[in-house]
């Protein structure tokens, strides 16, 4: 048994004031029945309504948008459009935040969780993942470019990269796979090779890959992709 406040509040749906505030007005429905006091210990299986909407339980989830160019990677921002706008409300209302960032002029994979745990693990310089990216950029990648990317580039403030797999596409186009998560890092990484990036999509993330997700849309990941994390 819980307190239903408590249960509203953990599964992300509102704080425990404005539980008060609802039950007050008899807009909580516990099985049915309404329930005027917020501290009434209830069933934390028991079906729950406020104001007519079900209340869906808290659960792990991870999911995967394609970030589209303009939308600054942040819950909240006073001038720029963010990429919670464009979370549907029930995934809103689980909680979940996005992992790492992309830069407002990148598009791309973006994942989001209210997984902590894993959170960490996909953010941690620990742990390494992989995130590939596809450039497009001025001039074309030398072998010596790819050389020195292996050998680990030295950012223009002195910052030494790891070492990163660039592969040449021609014209102008290059993927890049690197393992960390420095501030601009695709975009200095190729500056400091010469190469000035006009165009950036990250593609992977681990062993995630964007596929064919059309731009601004937004999925959870499948039970496959889940294993494929763990
Ligand atoms: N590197 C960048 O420069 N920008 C991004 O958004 C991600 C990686």
């Amino acid at each position: 048994m819980e307190r239903l406040d408590r249960i509203l509040s953990q599964a992300g749906f509102c704080s425990r004031k404005d539980a008060l505030r609802y039950a007050r007005k008899g807009l909580v429905k516990v099985n049915g029945v309404v329930v005027r006091r917020s501290d009434e210990k209830i069933d934390e299986d028991s079906r729950i309504e406020i104001d007519g909407v079900l209340l869906e339980p808290h659960r792990l989830m991870v999911c995967m948008m394609n970030k589209p160019q303009g939308f600054v990677t942040s819950t909240s921002d006073d001038r720029s459009r963010t990429v919670m706008e464009l979370l549907p409300e029930g995934m809103l209302r689980q909680g979940i935040v996005p992992v790492g960032r992309l830069d407002k002029d990148t598009e791309g994979l973006l994942l989001f969780t209210n997984d902590g745990d894993l959170h960490h693990r996909l953010i941690s310089p620990k742990h390494g993942v992989s995130k590939v990216y596809y450039v497009e950029h001025d001039g074309d990648v030398t072998d010596s470019d790819v050389q020195r990317a292996l050998d680990g580039i030295v950012l223009k403030d002195g910052s030494l990269c790891r070492s990163a797999v660039i592969t040449a596409l021609g014209d102008g186009r290059s993927t890049i796979e690197i393992h960390e998560g420095m501030y601009h890092q695709v975009r200095r990484m190729y500056a400091a090779l010469g190469h000035h990036v006009n165009f950036l999509r990250r593609i992977q993330v681990g062993p995630l890959a964007l596929g064919d997700l059309p731009s601004g849309e937004v999925r959870e990941l499948t039970a496959e992709e889940m294993k494929g994390l763990n």
